[in-house]
């Protein structure tokens, strides 16, 4: 399972020789002079202001001169940005699948999408074997696909090889990032409402100041990622189609991450690319267009490797009604021996709402007993 093997990776330490980093003072030198020069030249009251007043005084440390490639990238993201999203007759959302091979829910699934048939779409990407379907919405919708190996940035080309299918609908107006373990928590349509009209993409995205957070960045990633631009989230986000639209576009920060982003890079990061890339890259690129936390459920209060599996017998209508009304977040960082936990309220356009619309890890003998309580737990919140 793709899942099961998250974390728990111990790989030996891979060493990179290419050094690609520019020369920081250079760049930083000549940033320094070209804002003195338009500041001189805009102002020629101030023509005496000395450059060590000037730069220590409200210049950011960050001014740096962009290479071409970067000022293209932010162009195409400004202009998709501005773009109003083009409203089609039927917006759907599509259901992207990451799994191994057969989903060990898709009888849950089913019930959650039949009567709702012409507002969704499917699409399933199988790392491993051809699934077995029982679900007729789910028969012949597996995309090309390849194998994908934790951590690795073949996790974040699967992601991409489901975007981009789903793009080429143009009804698919939202895309949701899901895996064999994940189950729904509300009715069809309340999720539908939830996605379709909220103004911001739910990714993750927060500062882990600790070794498996900010620690994980690699000095080859700079000058175009900088150490105080890097972060953390999990792999499950939904996204609106113009921020599908900008993953296709980027280039440029995908390959700092295909580069220097996987298990054992360096003798003691393990970085995660799929954890790092689209945290990092929206906190780059458009901060207030995301949540910063995910609507899928997950618990990391046993503090291990991977996060805790929920068995038939873990479930109760007590413990679903619990997680379908949360209303706060919960991010586990890697500061101390036994990390930290931040918290936020789940703002949604504003409101405070319920945090969770999906949620992991699910062990596949829970089947039976989330069908029976489903009609239960998907009525509890409004
Ligand atoms: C998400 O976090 C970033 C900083 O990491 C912040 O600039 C942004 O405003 C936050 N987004 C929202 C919607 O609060
Ligand atoms: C549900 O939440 C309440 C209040 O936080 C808590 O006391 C209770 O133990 C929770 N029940 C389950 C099954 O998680
Ligand atoms: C989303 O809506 C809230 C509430 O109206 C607003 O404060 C926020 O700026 C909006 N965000 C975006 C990206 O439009
Ligand atoms: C779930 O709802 C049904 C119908 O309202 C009810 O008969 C049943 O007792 C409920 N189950 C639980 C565990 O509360």
């Amino acid at each position: 399972m793709v899942e099961a093997q998250k974390n728990s990776y111990q790989g030996p330490p891979r060493h990179h020789h290419t050094s690609l980093k520019k020369p920081l003072w250079l760049v930083l030198t000549v940033s320094v002079l070209s804002m003195i020069l338009i500041c001189t030249h805009m102002s020629p009251k101030h023509i005496k202001t000395s450059s060590k007043t000037l730069s220590s005084a409200w210049l950011p440390v960050h001014v740096r001169k962009l290479s071409d490639e970067e000022i293209a990238v932010r162009a195409v993201v400004r202009d998709i940005l501005k773009t109003p999203p083009f409203i089609t007759q039927n917006p759907k959302i599509a259901f992207l699948f990451l799994t191994p091979g057969t989903l060990p829910f898709e009888k849950l699934w089913d019930k959650f999408f039949t009567g709702h048939e012409g507002k969704f779409s499917i699409y399933v990407h199988p790392s491993k074997e051809r699934p077995l379907h029982i679900s007729s919405h789910f028969n012949d919708r597996e995309i090309h696909s390849d194998e994908v190996t934790w951590g690795r940035i073949s996790m974040v080309d699967a992601e991409k090889r489901l975007l981009v299918s789903a793009l080429e609908d143009p009804d698919n107006q939202h895309f949701v990032l899901l895996s064999e373990s994940c189950i729904p928590l509300h009715t069809f349509d309340y999720t539908y409402r939830y996605l379709i009209h909220s103004n911001v993409s739910f990714i993750e995205s927060f500062v882990d100041p600790g070794p498996h957070g900010t620690g994980r960045h690699m000095t080859y990633m700079l000058p175009e990622i900088a150490r105080e631009d890097f972060r953390k989230g999990a792999q499950w986000f939904t996204m609106k189609r113009q921020h599908a639209v900008i993953v296709m576009a980027d280039s440029l920060y995908y390959s700092k991450f295909r580069e220097y982003c996987g298990p054992g890079i360096e003798d003691d990061k393990n970085c995660i690319a799929d954890e790092h890339y689209l945290p990092t890259f929206f906190n780059m690129i458009d901060p207030m267009g995301i949540s910063n936390w995910s609507v899928t459920y997950v618990d990391w209060s046993e503090r291990r490797w991977h996060p805790k599996t929920h068995t038939a017998n873990d479930i109760s209508l007590e413990f679903m009604d619990n997680v379908t009304t949360e209303a706060m977040s919960t991010h586990v960082t890697s500061v101390g021996e036994d990390g930290d936990e931040l918290h936020w309220p789940c703002k949604w356009n504003g409101i405070t709402r319920p945090c969770y619309l999906f949620a992991r890890k699910f062990h596949p003998d829970a089947l039976d007993t989330l069908l029976n309580l489903f009609p239960n737990y998907t009525s509890t919140a409004v």
